[in-house]
């Protein structure tokens, strides 16, 4: 059987989870449950990377010792995990004895080998990075990362002859073009080897400075560098080196790492592994970052996004679907509650839970929720069956190559082309008419349609694909993803189904354009519990208004004059809009998205003329533009004849 060992980096415990370690974490169990699904044996790793420098100093500053101070903060991870409805096969500590073994099993087998060496260095060194920088790295004498000035440090050490290594392991990138993907990465690795720059590695502390690390095994008066530690629990989870099938298991790692810590995972550690005979990984995937409104999350900024919270309002499904989506992998992506919100909507509670619902609804009034007798199974439209087909490979292919967010864009032309065909065959006339044969292939065809949409959303929406796929009446255990991408079927007759699907219910749109903050409401006293209780999904009927309130609202119909880009914020347009008055009114809109400004230009919009103004990214709104999200996009709310700017909507 085939193998698939994934591993996350192993986390810091100085600071508490939040979506970065969440969105990791998540995309590797995608991974892993994505090569279970194709019949693999999957070894899930994730865990916590507790000594050095870093933890010692928060510890202290918590008045703990680094180990209590460790406990705590591992445990927020260990505990999250479960609760986001991970389940890695092995949680790793760097506290672990085991590991502890391996580490120093790993620095004697490397020092025997005559690759570490005493000497003296004197360098940049940022706690932060938790590595010596090189002068070219520094941008204006700062850590680029931690804009902090790293302190200048000269000490005897052990080194690592790390630039022994370094033409071995370019000749390794050069001859497997897959070891570290996406390309940018690869690129950025290959310049640093083929600059020559690379020194020998650090790999020790002295005792007098930190004495929070693995000691090491040749010399009581040094603990071990931390990377140097952390890198080796990936040996250490599948048994190195003593297990009968770590061989086996180190045969299939692959790494999953942000863009941050590509160095270490791409430099450091294969030429470790290199020095101690062992083959390299099998592959580096490396994504970029989530910002938060095109900023680093921090916790100084207050911007920190905790991933619970998501996954209480969109539940766990929605946050993997967005996450997975959202992300174009080795890009950074840009979280908004407008995004997170406008997403879940179109593709889940719109495109997908519609045609779920509506697929249901009308097998239940046409065929009583029974897959009539007398469909066959090989009755679907020829171009349905090839949509189908077409969809499902190119999600295979491209979920495999780490590309989720193409991935579910293919599986989502499945989604959108059965809305398409159920639209188009209309099963509401078929059964009018009483066409009973006909509208038994289409409703057959379709339900097939959606039993490949469910099975391949398994990997990333466990929980909704297999409610679904039960509402389906079908097994989710019994799916093999090789075997969905062999061809398609309508659903066999009798399949038994459910009479609604509801899985997605929309969920509320927090502001309506891209930087519009949320209402300022009061708390209530009691503030936590009813945050924790009070559902952020709020399905049903908006809140009935009044008409005198409706009618204080002065909707006109304007024309767009001009737009323009607003500087920073990739989704707003400043616009001009000539409502009859004697200058235009500028207003700051979430389209640029959606339209470029010579699509806007000349059309006729309606606009909330009677917004109180106020300032968006520092620019003047004076308004708002209506617009309709939809299935592929956004449709702007117009008139069915031209009309004159100003006109007042009644
Ligand atoms: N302990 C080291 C890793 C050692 S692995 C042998 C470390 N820990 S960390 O806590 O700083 O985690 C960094 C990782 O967390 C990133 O590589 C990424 O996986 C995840 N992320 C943290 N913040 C992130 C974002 N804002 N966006 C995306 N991922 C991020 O480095």
């Amino acid at each position: 059987m085939n193998r698939f060992f994934i591993t996350t980096p192993i986390y810091y415990v100085n600071a508490k989870p939040h979506l970065g370690h969440a969105y990791t974490t998540i995309v590797a169990d995608a991974l892993a449950r994505f090569h279970a699904l194709c019949g693999e044996d999957v070894f899930f790793l994730t865990g916590t990377d507790e000594h050095g420098d870093k933890i010692a100093e928060a510890a202290a500053k918590a008045g703990q010792t680094p180990k209590e101070y460790a406990d705590g903060i591992s445990s927020l991870f260990s505990e999250l995990w479960p609760a986001l409805g991970l389940a890695p096969t092995r949680f790793i500590r760097t506290t672990d004895a085991d590991h502890i073994a391996a580490v120093k099993r790993a620095l004697q087998l490397v020092y025997d080998k005559g690759d570490i060496y005493f000497g003296e260095y004197g360098g940049h060194y940022c706690k932060g990075c938790e590595r010596f920088l090189t002068e070219k790295e520094l941008v204006d004498g700062l850590c680029p990362d931690h804009k902090v000035k790293p302190d200048y440090i000269a000490e005897k050490n052990y080194f690592f002859r790390m630039s022994k290594y370094q033409g071995q392991l370019l000749e390794h990138i050069k001859a497997n073009p897959g070891f570290i993907r996406p390309r940018q990465y690869r690129s950025e690795v290959v310049s640093l080897l083929e600059s020559g720059a690379l020194d020998d590695l650090c790999i020790s502390r002295p005792k007098s400075r930190l004495t929070w690390g693995v000691e090491l095994p040749f010399d009581p008066n040094f603990v071990t560098y931390v990377w140097f530690d952390a890198l080796i629990n990936y040996l250490t989870a599948v048994g190195w080196p003593d297990a009968p099938d770590f061989p086996a298991w180190w045969d299939a790692a692959e790494h999953l790492v942000a863009k941050d810590i590509l160095k270490p995972h791409a430099v450091f550690w294969p030429t470790m592994l290199l020095a101690l005979g062992l083959p390299l990984y099998r592959r580096l995937n490396v994504h970029g970052y989530w910002l938060v409104r095109d900023t680093k999350m921090s916790k100084s900024l207050g911007n920190v996004v905790e991933p619970k919270e998501l996954a209480a309002r969109a539940g766990l499904s929605g946050l993997r679907y967005f996450f997975l989506r959202e992300m174009v992998f080795g890009a950074d992506a840009n979280f908004t509650d407008e995004a997170f919100v406008g997403r879940f909507n179109a593709d889940l509670a719109n495109d997908l839970g519609n045609l779920a619902n509506r697929t249901l609804a009308m097998a239940a009034k046409y065929f009583g929720s029974v897959v009539p007798a007398d469909v066959a199974e090989d009755c679907a439209d020829e171009e349905l069956k090839q949509l189908a087909e077409a969809a499902v490979a190119n999600f295979m292919t491209l979920f495999a190559a780490a590309q989720f967010s193409r991935a579910l864009d293919a599986l989502w032309e499945l989604v959108r082309g059965l809305n398409k065909y159920v639209d188009a065959m209309a099963p509401w006339t078929l059964y009018k008419e009483g066409r009973t044969d006909r509208l038994a292939t289409v409703m057959a065809g379709a339900l097939g349609g959606l039993r490949k949409v469910a099975a391949c959303l398994l990997p990333v929406m466990p929980e909704a694909a297999a409610t679904l796929l039960v509402q389906l009446g079908q097994d989710a255990a019994g799916i093999n993803l090789v075997d969905e991408a062999k061809g398609f079927a309508a659903l066999p007759a009798g399949t038994a189904l459910a009479a609604t699907s509801n899985l997605f219910p929309r969920l509320d749109v927090p502001a309506r354009d891209e930087v519009a903050p949320a209402p300022k409401t009061k708390a209530p006293k009691d503030s936590a519990k009813a945050k924790d209780k009070a559902p952020a999904v709020k399905p049903g009927p908006a809140l009935e208004v009044d008409y005198e309130d409706f009618a204080k609202l002065d909707l006109r119909l304007g024309t767009v004059v001009s737009v323009a880009p607003v500087a920073g914020a990739d989704r707003l347009y400043t616009v001009a809009v000539d409502i009859g008055e004697d200058a235009p009114r500028q207003v700051v809109a979430g389209l640029a998205e959606h339209f470029t400004p010579e699509e806007l230009t000349g059309r006729q919009v309606t606009l909330v003329a009677n917004l109180k103004p106020r300032k968006l990214r520092g620019v003047l709104s004076h308004g708002m533009i209506l617009a309709v999200r939809h299935a592929s996009g956004m449709a702007l709310v117009t008139a069915s004849a031209s009309v004159a700017p100003g006109d007042r909507i009644s």
